[in-house]
């Protein structure tokens, strides 16, 4: 099961906006996806559930084309998708109703509802926060809300669309470690940010450039390759800088570290 991306092109009243983007997401796998303004990023989110249809190529979900109309529910189902501001996918003003919003909808029994929403609260650690009004949550508390409103829907995948950048610190990281889980738990991730840093745990990074895939590669390849990420404008993380920095003085690194988990055990073990 997996979303295969083939050839996908995709533009705005003819302007060309992706162009010939390739690849395959397998369930349980985390993709990165990260490139600089404008590069196409959310426009490919959009195509990944069929929001936007491919101009040419395809996007095939679990074996659907999402072309296909007649199946565009299950295709919104299998496909979950968190935006950067939870304020905007957020609907109702108590948490367990926000949650609830999306199985409503799908016009699922009431008993089932309550299982769904109890089994995305937990999966993102907000069971003892169901009955709070949405308003008085931390950043992170209400991305993670938006996220278990998706989980609620019970997708095979998700595609976050930079859902750290309108928070803090904190709120990243809890964030982050939601995603990781679900990962863990079979759940297909695409995350998509300006952050680097968020995906050295990635399976797989795609850097996108003008609409076109211009590098992918293991989180490690990518992560270390300074030159790429200064050419297409981003920031290389500052522990695989650091890394590059010490290589430079002589330590031989069998693997460029990429965390300070993994520098601690190179340099010290
Ligand atoms: N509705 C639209 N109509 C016309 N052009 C658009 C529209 N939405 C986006 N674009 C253009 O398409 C290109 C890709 O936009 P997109 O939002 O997908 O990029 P992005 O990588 O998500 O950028 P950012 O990092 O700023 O979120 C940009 O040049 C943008 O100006
Ligand atoms: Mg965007």
């Amino acid at each position: 099961m997996s979303i295969e991306v083939k050839n996908l092109s995709f533009d705005y009243e003819g302007i060309s906006v992706l162009r010939d983007v390739n690849f395959q997401i397998d369930r349980g796998e985390f993709i990165g996806i990260a490139g600089p303004n404008g590069s196409g990023k959310s426009t490919l989110a959009r195509c990944l559930n069929g929001i936007f249809s491919p101009v040419k190529g395809e996007v095939v979900v679990d074996g659907i084309s999402v072309k296909d109309t007649s199946k565009q529910w299950i295709i919104r189902q299998t496909v979950g998708l968190v935006f950067q501001n939870p304020d905007n996918q957020l609907v109702a003003s108590i948490v367990e109703e926000d949650v609830a919003f999306g199985p409503e909808n799908l016009g699922i029994p009431p008993a089932i509802i309550r299982e769904r929403v109890q089994y995305a609260l937990e999966r993102v650690g907000l069971i003892n926060e169901r009955k709070r009004p949405v308003s008085s949550l931390s950043g992170g508390q209400k991305q993670r809300v938006a996220i278990a409103g998706i989980l609620a829907m019970r997708p095979e995948y998700i595609v976050l669309d930079e859902p750290t950048s309108m928070l803090d610190p904190v709120g990243r990281k809890e964030v982050l470690s939601t995603v990781l889980q679900l990962k863990e738990e079979g759940v297909g991730i695409i995350y998509i940010t300006h952050h680097l840093e968020e995906l050295v745990y990635a399976d797989k990074i795609i850097l996108l450039y003008k609409g076109e895939v211009f590098k992918e590669g293991s989180a490690r390849e990518i992560l270390t390759d300074e030159e790429t990420l200064t050419r297409i404008g981003l920031e290389i993380p500052e522990i695989p800088a650091l890394s590059l920095r010490l290589k430079g003085l002589g330590i031989d690194f069998n693997e460029t570290p990429l965390t300070i988990e993994e520098m601690v055990n190179v340099l010290f073990n």
